[in-house]
């Protein structure tokens, strides 16, 4: 972390977990739980159908409700979609882009991803940007070039005044609901040489300024280590976030200091 230059973001995926009625109930147990965060953001990234119960049920707790998934149209005939007019006005903050899992079961490519990007953008929703390699990428020394590509396509056109809101993930897939962390060298570097391909392409000022989360496995017993990293500034937290006693402990590590 650096809070000098960034903030601190923890943000919980839900992905296709919990009803409107676990949301309320996982608010009450927040409430007993979250003392007041100091540092970091706190955000939970839920169903797009319970997405106004949580934004008024997790209003007094100062936690920031994202969506999963958006489609980068503004609106017309695209029958199950949702526009990032339509999460804005529900009071959505933030909105997941590109996870590997919509990649990988639903067909989600870069260009897509920069569409969403730029969708969310524009209707000043700050994108959760996930890039990440796969094993057997990692194996034959593919991550770098991988990961650069991910990051040039996501961000291709967008303005150096909008990368300050824009978020990137680096969640490997391979650590991603295995209980497989990566440790948190390798995290650490990862997020280094994402700052440094946004250094490329938008200078240091800019660079500096952007949150890069770590996501894949993270819980209670290894946040720390993994937030101890100069790059990483935050979390991208699955499993770990459906249980509100696990996810305030990350919160509280990402608090520490
Ligand atoms: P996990 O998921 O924490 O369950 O590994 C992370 C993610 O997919 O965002």
């Amino acid at each position: 972390m650096n809070r000098r230059y960034r903030k601190t973001i923890i943000a919980g995926n839900w992905k296709m977990n919990m009803t409107a009625s676990d949301t309320k109930k996982y608010a009450e147990e927040m409430k007993k739980l979250m003392t007041r965060a100091k540092w970091c953001e706190t955000v939970l990234c839920i169903p797009s159908c319970n997405l106004s119960t949580a934004v008024r049920a997790f209003k007094d707790l100062r936690i920031s409700i994202g969506a999963e998934n958006l489609y980068y149209e503004e609106k017309g005939a695209y029958t199950g979609e949702i526009s990032a007019a339509m999460l804005k006005d529900l009071g959505v903050k933030y909105v997941i882009v590109g996870h590997s899992e919509r990649r990988q079961y639903f067909g989600e490519t870069d260009r897509a991803v920069n569409k969403k990007v730029h969708a969310a953008l524009a209707a000043s929703i700050n994108p959760i940007i996930c890039v990440g390699e796969s094993l057997e990428q990692r194996e034959a020394g593919l991550t770098h070039d991988w990961i650069a590509l991910q990051v040039k396509s996501a961000l291709s056109g967008v303005a150096a005044d909008k990368l300050r809101r824009c978020v990137i993930a680096y969640e490997p897939i391979w650590a991603i609901g295995t209980g497989k962390t990566a440790t948190a060298e390798q995290a650490g570097e990862v997020c280094s040489f994402i700052r440094a391909t946004i250094r490329s392409l938008y200078g240091a000022r800019v660079a500096r300024s952007v949150t890069i989360q770590y996501g894949g496995s993270m819980n209670p017993s290894n946040a720390a280590e993994l937030l101890a990293q100069p790059d990483v500034d935050g979390g991208l937290i699955g499993g770990a976030s459906l249980k509100p006693e696990q996810f305030v402990e990350i919160v509280r590590a990402a608090n520490q200091g």
